[in-house]
This record gives C-alpha cells, sequence and structure tokens, in this order.
C-alpha cells in the first residue's frame, strides 16, 4: 500500500526520494509526491496522480532542491486518487509538511475541531488532519529559545501530543519548515525505519529503498518516534521519553531488487524459487537428530511439546500456504490444526487457551488483519509464532517467537516464491512438531532427504515455462477457468485461482475436484477450462474421475501430471509435467505450472503483471 522515504544529509534529497519512490511503486499505489526544503528555507510540494514517471515530469517542470525532504506513494482510503489527495500535506500555513501510512479511525471529530479552531482542508484525506494537529499542538510549544540547542524538544513534544490524540495506524515523517536539519518520523500499526549513513539518515516504510545507500538500520517498534538529523538519530517513545535502539545490518543487496534481466518482476520471483527454498532449508535440517531446527521459536521442545493444538491464520496466498501447512501438520505431526483467516478469527471468539499454538503466516509482517488476529490471540494467552519474510516486520516484532522465510524481497504484487517458502517451512515445523511426538527416526531421515531434493525438483517443474506459454496463448481469451485438485492439491487450486485472478482480471475459482459437481460443474462448457491437478498419489484415482466427469461435458481440460502419465495425457486436452514429489511437499512443486499459466496470460492480454489494478503488496488497512 502507502510508501513513504525521506531523507536529511549532504545530497540532493530528491534523487534518493524519487529513486525510493520507485523501489516502494511494487506496493501499488495510485499517486505520489515530495516535499523538500532548500537553502532559503521554503518547504515546497510536487505531487502528481499517477505514476511515478508522471511525478518525474513535474519535477522536471518544477525542481525541487535541498538536502532534507519526504516522499510518499498514497494508495487510496479517504479520498479518491487525485493531485489534491496526494502525499505531503501541509499543516498550517505551510509550516511543516508530513507523509502518512495508515488509517487515523478518529479523524472525523479531530477535523471537525481543528475547523472550528480556523483549520481549512484542503484535502478529503485523514492525513491532512495529523499535519494540522502537530501544527495546533506546535502553537502551544514555546518556541522562542534555540530549538537545536533544546535537541528539537519543543517539536518531539508537538509530535507526541498530537499522536497521543490518534486513533488507527501510522507510519509517518515530518519535515519542518523553519527547522530544515531535522525530520520526525513515528510508527504505530504501519512499519518505518530508518537507514543510518555516514552523516546521513534515511527513511523508509521499507528497506528496499535503501538498497545500495546503507546496510545499517533501526526498526522503530509501536509508538516509537525518530529524531533524525544528518548526524544524529534519537528514538523516543511516544508515553515514555528516549529508549535505546539497535542499529541492525539489512540483507537487502541492491541486485535483489532490480529485474536482473527478466521482463517484469513476477517472472524473475517465479524463477527464483529452487533456491528462495534453498535459503529457507539452510542450516535447518538436522540429520542426525532427523529433524529440523529452529533459532528463534523462543519455546522449548517441552513447552512445545506440551501444545495440544494449532491454529494457522494469514490472509490470501499465505492462506492458502497455511492450509498446505494443515495437511502437513495432519500427516507428519498427528496434531490437530485449525486455518482460519486472519479477518475472521479477529472478530471472532473460539475457544483458546495457552495450549493452542497460534502461527501468523505473513509475507510481508505487516497485514493489518493478521496483525490484528495474532494480538487478539496473544491477549487470550496463546503463544505465537511468525511465519514472516520480512525482517523487523510488525508481526515479527510481535510474535513471541518464529521463523523467517528468507525468500528475499519480493516484489511483484502476486507472491510467488513466498508461498512456496511458507509452504517449505511448514513442511519443516511439521517435520520438528512429528519428531517431537510420534515420528520415528527413519520417518525423520527420509523426510529430510525428499526436503533437500526440493529445490531440484523445483528447479525441474519450471522447465514448463515454455509448455506453458504456448497454453497460455490458447486459451487467454476465456473469462472463466476453474481449478481442480484434491487433498494438498486443494490449496495448490486455489491458489492457481487466486493468481490468474489478481493479475489477469479473469474470473477463476479454485474448489476441491469433487465438490465440483455440487454446483461449479454448472459453469462448464466449451469456453471455460479446468486446470485439474493430477500428480501420482493416494487420490490420482479419484481426481482422474472428476477429470472425466469434465471432459463428459464438453469443457476443456489442461492437466498438471507426473511426468509420463499417458493416462491423464489421453484424456486432457493439453498437459504440463513435473516430477514426481512426495504428497506432502506436491504444493511446492505444482502451484510452479499454475503460477506460470497466470503469469503468461496476464502477459498475452496486455495486463500489468507487476503492478495489478487495486491491488496492493501489503495491505496495511482492515
Ligand atoms: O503479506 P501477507 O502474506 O500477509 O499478505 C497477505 C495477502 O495480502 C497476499 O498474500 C495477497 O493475497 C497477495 N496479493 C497474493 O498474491
Amino acid at each position: 500500500m502507502c510508501g513513504i522515504v525521506g531523507y536529511i544529509g549532504p545530497r540532493e534529497a530528491v534523487e534518493f526520494l524519487v529513486s525510493g519512490l520507485r523501489r516502494l511503486e511494487y506496493r501499488g499505489y495510485d499517486s505520489a509526491g515530495v516535499a523538500t526544503i532548500d537553502a532559503r528555507g521554503s518547504l515546497n510540494v510536487v505531487k502528481s496522480v499517477g505514476r511515478i514517471d508522471k511525478l518525474d515530469d513535474r519535477l522536471a517542470e518544477t525542481p525541487l532542491a535541498g538536502n532534507v525532504g519526504i516522499g510518499h506513494t498514497r494508495w487510496a482510503t479517504h479520498g479518491a486518487p487525485t493531485d489534491v489527495n496526494a502525499h505531503p500535506h501541509f499543516g498550517g500555513d505551510g509550516v511543516l509538511a508530513l507523509v502518512h501510512n495508515g488509517v487515523i479511525e478518529n479523524f472525523r471529530p479531530l477535523k471537525a475541531r481543528l475547523q472550528s479552531e480556523g483549520y481549512e482542508f484542503v484535502s478529503a484525506t485523514d492525513s491532512e488532519v495529523i499535519a494540522h494537529l502537530i501544527d495546533s499542538c506546535l502553537g502551544k510549544q514555546d518556541l522562542s529559545g534555540d530549538v537545536a540547542a533544546e535537541n528539537y524538544q519543543p517539536l518531539v513534544e508537538a509530535v507526541q501530543a498530537a499522536l497521543k490524540q490518534l486513533q488507527g495506524t501510522y507510519g509517518l515523517v515530518v519535515a519542518f519548515r523553519d527547522w530544515p536539519e531535522v525530520l520526525i518520523g513515528a510508527k504505530s500499526g504501519s512499519p518505518l525505519i530508518v537507514g543510518v549513513g555516514d552523516g546521513e539518515h534515511f527513511i523508509a516504510s521499507d528497506g528496499s529503498p535503501l538498497a545500495g545507500y546503507t546496510d545499517k538500520i533501526v526498526f522503530l517498534a509501536e509508538h516509537e518516534l525518530a529524531v533524525v538529523t544528518a548526524g544524529s538519530l534519537r528514538v523516543i517513545h511516544r508515553d515514555q521519553g528516549h529508549v535505546s535502539h539497535s542499529v541492525q545490518v539489512l540483507e537487502i543487496e541492491a541486485g535483489a531488487i532490480d529485474l536482473g534481466g527478466f521482463e517484469h518482476y513476477m517472472l524473475k520471483e517465479i524463477f527464483e524459487q529452487p533456491e528462495s527454498i534453498k535459503n529457507a532449508m539452510r542450516g535447518r535440517l538436522d540429520r542426525d537428530a532427523a529433524t529440523a531446527r529452529f533459532g528463534g521459536l523462543n519455546l522449548t521442545p517441552q513447552q512445545l511439546r506440551a501444545m495440544r493444538r494449532c491454529l494457522l491464520t494469514a490472509c490470501g496466498t499465505s492462506w492458502h500456504a497455511a492450509l498446505v501447512g494443515e495437511y502437513q501438520f495432519e500427516a507428519l505431526a498427528r496434531m490437530p490444526v485449525e486455518v482460519d483467516y486472519a479477518s475472521e478469527l479477529r472478530y471472532r471468539n473460539p475457544p483458546l487457551d495457552n495450549h493452542t499454538l497460534v502461527f501468523a503466516i505473513t509475507q510481508s509482517g505487516e497485514t493489518a488483519d493478521t496483525l490484528a488476529a495474532l494480538r487478539e490471540t496473544k491477549r487470550k494467552g496463546c503463544p505465537t509464532l511468525g511465519i514472516c519474510n520480512v525482517v523487523g516486520s510488525t508481526i515479527a516484532q510481535e510474535s513471541d517467537g518464529g521463523v523467517y522465510l528468507r525468500a528475499g524481497p519480493e516484489i511483484g504484487v502476486a507472491s510467488t516464491k513466498a508461498f512456496t517458502s511458507q509452504c517449505t517451512v511448514l513442511a519443516m515445523l511439521a517435520l520438528y512438531f512429528g519428531r517431537l511426538r510420534d515420528l520415528s527416526y527413519a520417518a525423520g531421515r527420509r523426510i529430510i532427504e525428499e526436503l533437500e531434493e526440493l529445490p531440484d525438483k523445483v528447479r525441474t517443474a519450471l522447465r514448463c515455462n515454455e509448455v506453458v506459454k504456448e497454453i497460455a496463448g490458447k486459451y487467454a481469451h476465456c473469462e472463466t477457468f476453474l481449478y481442480l485438485g484434491r487433498q494438498f492439491n486443494f490449496p495448490t487450486a486455489l491458489e492457481g485461482a487466486l493468481k490468474l485472478k489478481e493479475i489477469s482480471y479473469i474470473h477463476a475459482e479454485g474448489y476441491p475436484a469433487a465438490e465440483m459437481k455440487h454446483g461449479p460443474i454448472a459453469l462448464v462448457d466449451k469456453d471455460t477450462p479446468s486446470v485439474f491437478l493430477v500428480p501420482q498419489g493416494q487420490v490420482y484415482d479419484k481426481v482422474m474421475s472428476n477429470l472425466q466427469e469434465i471432459k463428459a461435458r464438453g469443457g476443456p481440460v489442461i492437466a498438471v501430471v507426473g511426468e509420463g502419465d499417458t493416462d491423464a495425457a489421453r484424456l486432457a486436452d493439453d498437459i504440463i509435467e513435473i516430477p514426481a514429489v512426495e504428497e506432502y511437499l506436491q504444493p511446492i512443486v505444482s502451484v510452479i505450472p499454475l503460477q506460470l499459466l497466470a503469469y503468461h496470460i496476464a502477459v498475452a492480454r496486455g495486463c500489468d503483471v507487476d503492478k495489478p489494478r487495486n491491488l496492493a503488496k501489503s495491505v496495511t488497512v482492515e
């Protein structure tokens, strides 16, 4: 969703700001803007609805000078995507400029009060309320002394006073016209990080803008403020004053966010999967003990052994990974598992206790619903583990422990490599919990060998790319697709359908293959292809029967089959072969052709694959 950048130091700020905004484009946005303070002390803003290229054109007409500045990509929540609603917003009569991610729930009463104090609003946003509110709090400070010599305390107190009145979420940065040597950032429910350079500081809503500038970062925790000058950083708690901070080394290389010769990030990330899966497993397979090991669970084996059930919660693709996890945990760990959408769980009232282990599964670690579900289950006494990709993200910080995916930055809005890494981590966790329970040493060893072979199996599966491209060309005109699979491949079917919907805007439904005769079969006709997942396994014959039921009704069938499966090849209109793999790992391999199919169909239809309409990479609103 929205993205934030800020800079203070010797460079021309706008260069970092615009390059940073480009790197945040993947989050999804509809308008963008930057503000700088120039050498004459003038605070200027340039913004534009549409892509960063348009903002760049405007900056060519109206260049912004200055060594301090803030920038933003906006994904509209309050007010249409327009120039006026784009950030930065001025506070007061241009005394300060602010960029904000998140949603302010009580913006209406605050706005009414500020209007009664004489503030005039130009936008429909909730964010402009914060800008004026800070200005109003600034008016109550004594600014007659040397504010810089006072460590900018009057500015900090004004921001703190304003933040205390907000209900909702924010990651924000404020630039002050009369104090161009300081920026103040703050975080509550929406991420903000500070990059520490040599005589300069960078601010961003995630690490990607910082790649190539600095690898030293400070993650702000909830309710923390960063008071940043070129040469100093102070972290202050909104309610408690100064707090210490630690500088961590960021593992993003500039190359990790380049296209690397691929036409789209999504394709690049699909092809990265053999490596990302290997990274998820690196150092985590213990052959001697025939189990997996994790550094950050923060619970003893005895405590984990005492867990009676697992509750897996997530949204979107991560929820599909959770469903895969359910099958894996049942198969390997023999543990009862419940999977729930985080958006539902947060308002349900399921019986929970301290023997229910909650897993919050998320690529970004910032999904608002998943975060709320995590907090709700923690409140009820459940131990919580995060399965996250983004290091230092809010969910990673707030979980009791967890496992990082180590998939590297996922830029394409359609999640691909995060899904297969999530399934891999869940398989390792299922092995670990199995070995704490009834799984034998021999079975553990066998599973480790199967996991070790997985990256090569995925590499082999990727060889289907050209075949899939051809099939995509044949069906790209169709307006409805069905995706059908059973058992472990039921979540794969859901994920295949979601991928197609997201990036090609084609209606697609994923179903357990046998369920389709209870309704969806009515959709079947010669223009409605069914994508069947029929790798070898315990339900192979059953899925083949379902496939024949579709063929009997004249529906075209694209079948994802095990290598050399002549039976399926005879029945299906088109086949895509994947290598044989144990059933609990099948989704990780069988999803590959589905990701590629969605990708090639979207390209054939001329869709913007990496920035699909209406979607955001990180969904930080409810
Ligand atoms: O960052 P998260 O994994 O928590 O995100 C959850 C969903 O928003 C996400 O998976 C979404 O469905 C993707 N666009 C799927 O491609």
